[in-house]
């Protein structure tokens, strides 16, 4: 019997924007007609940096496997969490971000309100079924005043969005191929998460959930 859930394209909704917090919203669907180039875009870096289950500072292997684009990249070892402007398995510089990632996600940022972003750093995330992020607060960026763009594709993921302190309660909302997140501001150091995903299939990443987060650095 036949478990996967299927997810009907023959339609691409309108992009919607819905208010998650003051400074974050959810832009629905914003990413979702260049969605197929920036997935090969995303082939071709990890064909040349793969995915990568990083070790956190305690000394856990995480679940989601990450690459990077852009001048900088988000790493974590042993030693700490960090950007480098060089990637760890093989020494080299990242590869340079794809211009149709940069732009859309400076489109974004500026729909919700960010008019000067100039992301520098993309962290891109593949869940495979069960993969999962805990709650925490991205905080590893010099300039808090730059806003984080989350792009999502492939199988949905229930996405968990709180407040300052980990203990605030969460919303819970799903975030499907195409949905673009952006929060600053008031809302920069919200916790955050992803849900584990659940078994399905898409016909744009097969078993995976895709998701790029862009960031400024300097
Ligand atoms: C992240 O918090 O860095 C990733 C969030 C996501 O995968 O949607
Ligand atoms: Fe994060």
């Amino acid at each position: 019997m036949m478990n996967f859930e299927l997810f009907d394209q023959s339609e691409p909704p309108d992009t919607f924007c819905q208010i998650l917090a003051s400074g974050a919203v959810i832009l629905r669907h914003f990413a979702l007609h260049q969605a197929e180039q920036i997935l090969s875009e995303v082939s071709r870096v990890s064909e040349q940096m793969p995915f990568r289950h990083m070790i956190t500072p305690g000394g856990y292997e995480m679940s989601v496997a990450m690459t990077n684009c852009g001048r900088f990249g988000w790493v974590t070892d042993r030693s700490g969490y960090r950007y480098s402007e060089l990637d760890p398995l093989s020494g080299k510089a990242w590869i340079s971000m794809p211009p149709i990632c940069y732009q859309l996600a400076v489109e974004a940022a500026s729909q919700a309100g960010f008019n000067d972003f100039q992301p520098d750093a993309c962290l891109i995330n593949r869940y495979d079924i069960g993969a999962k992020m805990s709650l925490h607060q991205d905080k590893d960026e010099p300039d808090l005043n730059h806003p984080i763009v989350s792009m999502s594709f492939g199988l949905p993921a229930k996405f968990q969005f709180g407040g300052l302190s980990r203990s605030d309660k969460t919303q819970n909302v799903m975030l499907t191929h195409g949905d673009v997140v952006v929060w600053g501001g008031e809302s920069r150091l919200a916790y955050h998460g992803i849900l584990p995903i659940r078994k399905g299939y898409h016909p744009a990443t097969g078993e995976h959930r895709i998701n790029l987060t862009f960031r400024q650095i300097k």
